[in-house]
C-alpha cells in the first residue's frame, strides 16, 4: 500500500492509524510551538499544555488580542448527527474555559443541513437530535451576553444570504480537490455554509481575530474559509485554527466514534453505565495476568483509560505522573486504573447532567443566545446586502 494511503482524515471519514505529524504536512498546518503554548492565558489549559490541541493556523493574532484585551472570538460548532459523546464536547468545554478566562465571544453553529446531506436519516430525526444536542450545549453554561448559537435551518435568514455570497468565491474544483467528489449538491454547497460560520463573528462585530478550536478532520473547512477571506472582497481576516487530535475510542487508538464497535461514552450515561463500558471495553496497556503485570508493569501510552484521563478528565499533572509511574512499575493494576478513569468521567457527567436538568424549556433558554435583529442586519450588510435588500426586514 502506498505510504499516503494508510490513514484517512477528512470531514466525512476518519480511518486507520493516524500519523498526526504527517497529517500536518498533508494539510499544511503547523505544530503549536512552545512559545505559542506559553502565550495562552494562565493557567494554560491541559488540552493545550499536553498537546491534544497540537497544531494551528494563525493562532498568534488571537493570542495577541487576548493579551491586549481587544475583541476576539471563538467559533466551534456541532453537526447534530446523533447523541453527544464525550469526544464531541472537548472543544465546547475548551471554548467555555477560554471564555471564562478572557471574555471571548463564542459563536456556536449547528449544521443540521450538513448532517441531512450526509446521513441516511430523516430531517425529522435530525431535528429531534438538534433539540437534544442543544440542551447539552446549553448545559455547558456559556455566558449569554457573549455567546451566539445559530442553527443553519432555523437561522436561515442570516446564514443563507451569507452562504450565497461566499459560495460565489468557492469553485467546484476546489471542493472536489478538498473533499473528494461530493455525493450530492448539498455537500458541494455546504463548505460555503461552514465558511459563513467561521466568518460570522467578524460579520457581526467587525474585523477581529477569530480562533476555531476543532478536531483536525475539520481543517479542510477552515482552509476553504481562509481562501474566501483571503480574497479580500469582504472586510474580514482569515480565521485562525487550533487543531486537535481525537479522543481515543474505547477499543484502542483511533477516534472515538458513534459507529465504532466499542461503545462510546455518551453524555447521558449514568455512573453504572460508564463503569460498565470502561471495565468491559477500555483497551488496556496492562499485562494479561496480575502476576505478569506486577512484574512487567503496563504501558500508559496505549492504555485507553490512562489516555482519557490525560486528554481531558484529569487536569492535575502530578497526579498524571503518579498514575503513569505506578502503572509502569506494576503497582497500579489495569482494573484499578479503569476505575479511576470511570470515576472521573462519571463525576464530570453527573455535573453536566445536573446542569442540563435545571434548564427550562429549550425555546426559552435558547432565546438569550440567538442573534439579535440588529446583529442579523449588520452581518447581511457586511456581506454586501444593501439596506433596501429584501433580506432585511
Ligand atoms: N462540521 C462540523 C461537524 O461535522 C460541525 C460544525 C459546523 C462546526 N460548523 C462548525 C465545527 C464550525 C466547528 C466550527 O462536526
Amino acid at each position: 500500500m502506498p505510504e499516503e494511503d494508510d490513514f484517512t482524515v477528512t470531514p466525512y471519514a476518519v480511518e486507520g492509524d493516524i500519523d498526526y505529524d504527517r497529517l500536518l504536512d498533508r494539510f499544511g498546518a503547523d505544530a503549536l510551538t512552545e512559545g505559542q503554548i506559553a502565550a495562552f492565558p494562565d493557567p494554560v489549559h491541559p488540552l493545550v499544555e499536553r498537546s491534544v490541541f497540537y497544531a494551528e493556523r494563525d493562532v498568534e493574532p488571537f493570542l495577541d488580542a487576548v493579551s491586549e484585551g481587544s475583541t476576539h472570538s471563538i467559533v466551534t460548532g456541532r453537526g447534530p448527527s446523533g447523541p453527544l459523546h464525550i469526544g464531541h464536547v472537548v472543544p465546547l468545554y475548551f471554548a467555555k474555559h477560554l471564555q471564562d478566562q478572557t471574555g471571548a465571544l463564542v459563536y456556536i453553529p449547528f449544521s443540521d443541513d450538513e448532517k441531512s446531506f450526509l446521513k441516511d436519516v430523516s430531517i425529522e430525526t435530525i431535528s429531534d437530535r438538534s433539540r437534544e444536542n442543544l440542551l447539552d450545549l446549553l448545559a455547558i453554561g456559556f455566558d449569554p451576553d457573549r455567546t451566539r448559537i445559530v442553527v443553519d435551518t432555523a437561522d436561515a435568514d442570516v446564514i443563507y444570504p451569507l452562504a450565497v455570497a461566499f459560495a460565489r468565491e468557492i469553485t467546484q474544483s476546489t471542493v472536489d480537490a478538498t473533499y473528494g467528489d461530493p455525493e450530492n449538491v448539498g455537500l458541494s454547497f455546504y463548505p460555503a455554509v461552514q465558511a459563513t460560520h467561521l466568518l460570522l463573528p467578524q460579520l457581526v462585530r467587525g474585523r477581529h481575530p477569530t480562533l476555531v478550536p476543532i478536531g483536525i478532520d475539520q481543517d479542510p473547512h477552515v482552509r476553504v474559509c481562509r481562501d474566501v477571506a483571503a480574497k479580500q472582497r469582504y472586510d474580514v481576516d482569515k480565521p485562525g485554527a487550533l487543531l486537535s487530535k481525537f479522543l481515543p475510542s474505547l477499543g484502542g487508538p483511533g477516534k472515538m466514534s458513534s459507529s465504532d464497535e466499542a461503545p462510546s461514552i455518551l453524555l447521558s450515561d449514568d455512573r453504572e453505565t460508564v463503569f460498565e463500558k470502561i471495565r468491559t471495553h477500555a483497551y488496556s496497556g496492562g499485562q494479561s495476568s496480575v502476576e505478569a503485570h506486577r512484574k512487567q508493569g503496563g504501558d500508559p501510552a496505549v492504555d485507553v483509560s490512562y489516555q482519557l484521563l490525560y486528554y481531558f478528565f484529569e487536569g492535575n499533572n502530578e497526579r498524571m505522573e503518579q498514575l503513569a509511574s505506578e502503572y509502569r512499575n506494576g503497582s497500579l493494576l489495569s482494573g484499578e486504573l479503569k476505575d479511576i478513569a470511570a470515576e472521573k468521567i462519571a463525576d464530570f457527567l453527573d455535573e453536566h447532567q445536573q446542569r442540563r436538568q435545571q434548564l427550562g424549556p429549550l425555546e426559552d433558554e435558547l432565546q438569550q443566545y440567538r442573534l439579535t435583529q440588529l446583529e442579523r442586519e449588520t452581518a447581511r450588510n457586511r456581506a454586501g446586502y444593501p439596506d433596501n435588500s429584501l433580506t432585511q426586514q
